[in-house]
């Protein structure tokens, strides 16, 4: 893939006290690339995706995003720059309505302070229902059962829709990346191969966004990404193709557990 770098990540360490969580990680992310981001739990993935969004400051490297700094800058402009997110658990706002949930992901493009919204100015208004317009739009064009369900409070949902609509939430900021942290747990192989078919539909539409997907099933690993990046223990083990990089014997022992590969070589 020769798109031009989006995302890059240069030397990323993060200590907590006196635990490593991340070192001297390298990454880059290309413009319609999905990078796969695999490694047993406590490996470093979800501090990794903290701190590309803001949530930790790096002890020490750089990420740029296009090229400029964005490593210590408040979340929130992180995502008014383009980066937007899923967690690992939900953070949806279950009494609020579907689509309501997808409105408050286009907050940070919104020009609108506090004041404008309470004194429902005329601005906030109009930012508000082209909001609601788009959002619409958003979840219908993400799933049409989602978007038939859109006056439903969100807590209402099965647990698939709910990451689906963390998606069409996280895609109404109109990010140009989008990290997905673990959005296949707890699903079973049905919602996971629909889950996989929404990426599909999603990368098709936007063909410049690039995505980063925190990932257990290996079957969305080996189907979706075009390069997985390998975590063990805040370190990278291996970066390249899911069929190369599961062949490396480190990858290998840092899944099954170093006892069970010396075991298996034995
Ligand atoms: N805010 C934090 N404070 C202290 N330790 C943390 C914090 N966030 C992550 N860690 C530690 O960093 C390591 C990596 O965690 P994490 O990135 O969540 O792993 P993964 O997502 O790969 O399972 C773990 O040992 C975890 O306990
Ligand atoms: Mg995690």
């Amino acid at each position: 893939m020769s798109a031009p770098t989006i995302l890059e990540g240069q030397g990323l360490t993060m200590r907590f006290g006196g635990l490593m969580a991340m070192a001297e990680v390298d990454f880059t992310l290309r413009k319609g690339e999905i990078l796969g981001i695999i490694g047993p739990n406590g490996a470093g993935k979800s501090t990794l995706l903290n701190i590309v969004t803001g949530l930790y400051k790096p002890s020490s490297g750089a990420v740029r995003l296009a090229g400029e700094r964005i490593d210590g800058l408040p979340a929130h402009r992180i995502v008014a720059m383009g980066i937007a997110r899923t967690f690992q658990s939900s953070r949806l706002f279950g009494d609020l309505s579907v689509l309501d949930n997808v409105v408050i992901g286009r907050h940070a493009l919104m020009k609108s302070g506090l004041l404008d919204a309470i004194l429902r100015r005329g601005r906030a208004q109009a930012e508000l229902n082209d909001a609601a317009e788009r959002a619409a739009a958003l979840l219908k064009a993400v799933s049409r059962d989602l978007y038939a369900q859109r006056h439903r409070p969100a807590a209402e949902l099965p647990q698939a829709d709910r990451r689906r609509l963390e998606i069409a939430r996280a895609l109404a900021s109109e990010p140009r990346v989008l990290l997905l942290d673990e959005p296949s747990s707890g699903m079973d192989d049905a919602d996971t191969d629909a889950l996989m078919a929404d990426i599909r539909a999603i990368c098709a539409a936007r063909p410049d966004l690039a995505l980063m997907i925190i990932e257990h099933d290996m079957r969305l690993v080996a189907a979706l990404p075009h390069r997985v990046l390998v975590l063990d223990y805040g370190q990278k083990l291996a970066d390249g193709p899911y069929e190369e990089v599961r062949k490396i014997p480190r990858v290998q022992e840092a899944y099954l557990g170093r006892k069970a590969a010396q075991h298996a070589r034995a």
